[in-house]
């Protein structure tokens, strides 16, 4: 999956610097170009050589230095790189890319770079509980860097808890998540719903919430770079459609209801991140209206339940996923809704929750599977979120 592909691997300076050489080994292996640049501090763990005997490719390491292969590396390693995986990430470089410093090859590629940057953090396990770097780790990943979080285990210094390196196989696996030529989804037509409804008041007035879309957007975007033809049934949002996705907009519940109602036939997957407003004005006034009262009374009146009504009229082969908003009583909130809608799978966040929800680039969510399981999601971006339930989805459709 990853044949071909430019990875460039950033090595700093923590004990699981060792690790780093089965890393760059492996990533090798299978097909991928890696190239290494290694902080100063990460040279006193490993030597260059170990890492250009097993890459075939020069080391890099200062600023400065030239190389036989690129005429500005701290430009191109970043340009041209697939991904830019950096592993061990210690708690200084996390600081640093959480604050745009850009002191070192690696910090400065990091931050010309227009790829995604995968961090893998490996630490004493007081310094990676230390709120400091808890912190920097939530702004990195509401900036849209892609982390995979330090196991538990006994680390170096001879602690026991979360700090130590994951293992080779899990950075693989997410490095294939992010670049890998997967086409799991072709064949499968998905329509994703997204951004939240107008209702109309007057010509220029509406009622609205506060969804931003990103997730339906995040959605759709990893549907379609797996291979799948995807309808985004959108409520106006300020985001770009995703490339290749078939954008239909939509303005209110009930314009959304009968787009949604005319590509049902085609689809196999619905995947309904939309916030539906669930009432919309009795009438809309033909003109503006003036402030003319002391108080103005707006009759509100139900809006269709496209979820609900997609359930009642679910095919056999179809796969139905709802989210649900919440602020309290997420779990009880979350069973009811899975079971009374006849959904196969319910994505319920805490809106209430810091990296939760409305406008967020990341996201906390926990997937209730119609059989009784429960996964719980830690705080991620919502690409790599999109990707997991579209995982799920899978799952569900192979009987799982
Ligand atoms: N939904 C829908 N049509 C509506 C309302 C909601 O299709 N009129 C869908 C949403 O797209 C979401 C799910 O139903 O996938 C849950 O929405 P939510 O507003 O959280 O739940 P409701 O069922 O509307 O219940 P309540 O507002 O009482 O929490």
């Amino acid at each position: 999956m990853i044949e071909g592909k430019f990875v460039t691997l950033g090595v700093t300076g923590g004990i699981a610097a060792y690790k780093a050489a089965d890393l760059a080994s492996k990533l090798t292996g299978r097909g991928a170009s890696v190239h290494v640049i290694m902080t100063r501090s990460a040279g006193e763990f490993v030597r260059p050589l170990t890492f250009e005997a097993l890459t075939g490719n020069p080391v890099h390491a200062g600023l400065f230095d030239s190389s036989r292969l690129f005429r500005m590396p701290h430009i191109e390693l970043a340009t041209r790189a697939d991904i830019i995986v950096v592993a061990p990430a210690t708690a200084n470089v996390l600081g640093k890319l959480a604050h745009g410093i850009a002191d070192d090859l690696l910090t400065t590629l990091v931050l010309a770079a227009t790829c995604p940057v995968l961090l893998c953090p490996a630490m004493n396990v007081n310094m990676y509980a230390n709120r400091a770097v808890q912190h920097n780790i939530v702004r990195l990943k509401e900036y849209g860097f892609h982390f995979v979080d330090p196991e538990e285990g006994r680390v170096a210094c001879g602690h026991f808890g979360r700090g130590r390196l994951a293992e080779t196989g899990t950075i693989i696996s997410a490095v294939e998540g992010l670049i890998g030529k997967t086409e799991d989804m072709r064949g499968l037509t998905v329509m994703v719903t997204a951004g939240g409804t107008r209702e109309p008041i007057d010509p220029v007035r509406y009622i609205s919430n506060r969804s931003s879309g990103k997730m339906g957007y995040a959605l759709a975007g990893a549907a379609s770079s797996r291979g799948a033809r995807v309808i985004l049934i959108s409520a106006p949002t300020s985001l770009e459609p995703p490339p290749g996705v078939e954008l239909v907009p939509v303005e209110s519940a009930r314009d959304m209801h009968e787009a949604v109602m005319n590509h049902y036939p085609g689809a196999q997957v619905v995947i309904k991140a939309a916030a539906v407003a669930d009432y919309r004005c009795e009438r809309v006034a033909g003109h503006k209206i003036k402030k003319e009262g002391e108080s103005l009374t707006l009759e509100l009146v139900r809006n269709p339940d496209i979820l609900a009504d997609l359930g009642r009229r679910k095919r056999a082969g179809v796969t139905l996923v709802g989210f649900a908003a919440e602020t309290r009583d997420l779990e009880e909130n979350a069973r009811q809704k899975l079971a009374g809608k006849n959904l196969d799978l319910l994505v319920a966040n805490d809106v209430t929750m810091p990296g939760a929800g409305f406008g967020s680039d990341t996201n906390i969510v926990k997937l209730f599977f119609a059989g009784g399981k429960v996964e719980s999601l830690p705080v991620m971006d919502k690409t790599a979120v999109a990707h997991r339930i579209l995982d799920a989805v899978l799952e569900i459709r192979r009987g799982g």
